[in-house]
């Protein structure tokens, strides 16, 4: 066997934790996205943090937290013993391909059985539907977009909403109506059109502008979460499925975060009344171990798009890889068998309550809080009225979740930001969550509030050696950064 060249870094190390801290943090710098995680470095947020339950997440000194961020890819927690041991049987048992590209697979053919299944029972229309697998959110996207197109050739527009989220591929981004992720790639692809999320007469003038046989789809998430958990009323998504149907568009409903039980109900958009033809899927159906992205599509969609001598016109790698398949299989089974979407939509109630009422008596800090299922989001006032030289008061603003989440993890809590809406903050804690785990982390966000009254105490409770490394990472141009010892 030959040695490894000096420098290589031997799994052996990262396996038995030879690599401290210090060390990760200095790898991630010098090799990833060192100005991300610089910036999270000096907000004493960059890790890495280790399991120590599938809830709590322990840091290099040993203090632990609960775990709520994860984005919505971690239904179970870390490292879930029901995934992982299933995992392990996977591996001492499975003798199916690993990547079965030109093949049947057994593990492809079950999972998207059974998928569909799920569907049907609450669509019936999607009896006969077929699923098309890849390994992200992005992915399930640009695959829905290409069906839609492939259906409706000659349509110029797609119409995705204002503060909706789908990716950052170039597809996904162009419906993905944020300058901040937008702006230097354009011109983006050509016909992404934005309309109000919840305002169903914008939608319907909007269409009736463009023409309706001009528009090829509209995208739509039945919540959207990294716009900061933002409900439509009552009747949107019914409404929006009918004036489609009317005019024979395509409806993506993006079910990557709001599907399998996280806002409480399988698949948000059908319990909202829409029976959206394309629905794609991704984060939690990995099960936090794999990446399994799907888009479960209407056959006739499916068939034109990839029907005959066509059935090659979309495909990839690593799409329907045993391994992902068998996660996603065994990760729809432990929802069912634990009924998690039931048990998310009961504690969503509780932690729902909990929050309103820290709003009622805080509202100087919270402007809002939102809520469904497990999905939760703190919206904070802004950090106005404080006088501030120029680059430290952009950052202020643009800082106000980032300082919440800061003493949120101080407060012994782990949260998401929210990618589209930057005052607000996510608590998407793991569906199977015990409840004394699940209230001690509600108790600990109160404890927070309670000490953070006015959102202007978020900056001023910050050490002022943190404020001013953010202005000046901030107001820098790139260039090589200096970890953190810890
Ligand atoms: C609704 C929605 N769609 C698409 C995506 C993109 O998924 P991914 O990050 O796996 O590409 C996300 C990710 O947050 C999402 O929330």
């Amino acid at each position: 066997m030959s040695a490894l060249p000096p420098g290589f870094i031997p799994t052996s190390d990262v396996l038995e934790g030879r690599l401290s801290g210090a060390d990760v943090r200095r790898l991630e710098l010098a090799y990833g996205n060192e100005e991300l995680l610089y910036g999270l470095d000096v907000l004493g947020l960059a890790g890495p943090f280790s399991r120590v339950t599938p809830w709590e997440l322990e840091d290099e000194r040993g203090v632990r937290r609960i775990n709520a961020s994860g984005y919505a890819a971690t239904p179970f927690g870390e490292m879930p013993p029901a995934i992982t041991d299933f995992m392990q049987a996977f591996l001492r048992e499975n003798r199916a391909m690993g990547l079965p590209q030109q093949s049947t697979g057994p593990w492809r053919a079950a999972l998207q059985a059974n998928l569909v299944r799920l569907l049907a029972r609450e669509l019936p229309s999607h009896a006969d539907s077929q699923v098309f697998f890849c390994s992200s959110g992005t992915e399930a996207i640009e695959g829905a977009l290409k069906f839609a197109k492939a259906w409706r050739p000659k349509a110029k527009f797609q119409i995705s909403f204002a503060s909706g989220y789908h990716g950052k591929t170039l597809g996904s981004l162009s419906l993905t109506p944020n300058p901040e992720y937008q702006d230097i790639f354009r011109p983006l692809v050509p016909g992404a059109l934005t309309s109000p999320y919840g305002d169903l007469d914008a939608l319907r003038s909007l269409i009736r502008r463009v023409g309706p046989g001009n528009v090829g789809c509209v995208v739509i998430e039945p919540i959207q979460g990294e716009g900061g958990v933002n409900i439509p009323p009552a009747g949107f998504l019914r409404g929006v499925g009918e004036l489609c149907r009317q005019h024979g568009i395509t409806v993506i409903a993006d079910e990557i975060q709001t599907g399998l039980g996280r806002t409480g109900h399988w698949f948000e958009s059908a319990a909202q009344g829409l029976d959206a033809d394309i629905i794609t899927l991704a984060k939690p159906l990995g099960g936090g171990m794999t990446a399994v992205g799907a888009t479960i599509v209407r056959a006739p969609i499916y068939k034109k798009m990839l029907g005959g001598l066509s059935s090659k016109r979309h495909s990839n790698t690593f799409g329907g890889g045993a391994l992902a398949m068998a996660v996603g299989m065994k990760s729809l089974e432990y929802l069912i068998e634990n009924d998690l979407p039931a048990r998310s939509a009961r504690l969503g109630e509780q932690g729902l309550a909990r929050l309103q009422a820290l709003q009622a008596r805080f509202p100087k800090l919270l402007q809002a809080v939102r809520g469904q299922g497990m999905l939760f989001a703190l919206q904070f006032q802004p950090m106005v009225g404080v006088p501030l030289p120029g680059p430290l008061k952009e950052l202020v603003f643009e800082a106000t979740a980032i300082l919440a989440l800061r003493e949120l993890h101080g407060a012994g809590v782990m949260a998401n930001l929210s990618l589209s809406s930057k005052r607000t903050v996510r608590l998407t804690p793991a569906l199977d969550m015990p409840q004394d785990v699940f209230d001690t982390m509600f108790d600990r966000v109160e404890a927070f509030v309670q000490t953070h009254p006015n959102a202007r105490d978020l900056l001023t409770r910050t050490p002022p050696q943190v404020t001013a490394r953010l202005a000046a990472f901030a107001a820098s141009k790139p260039k090589k950064r200096t970890p953190s010892d810890g």
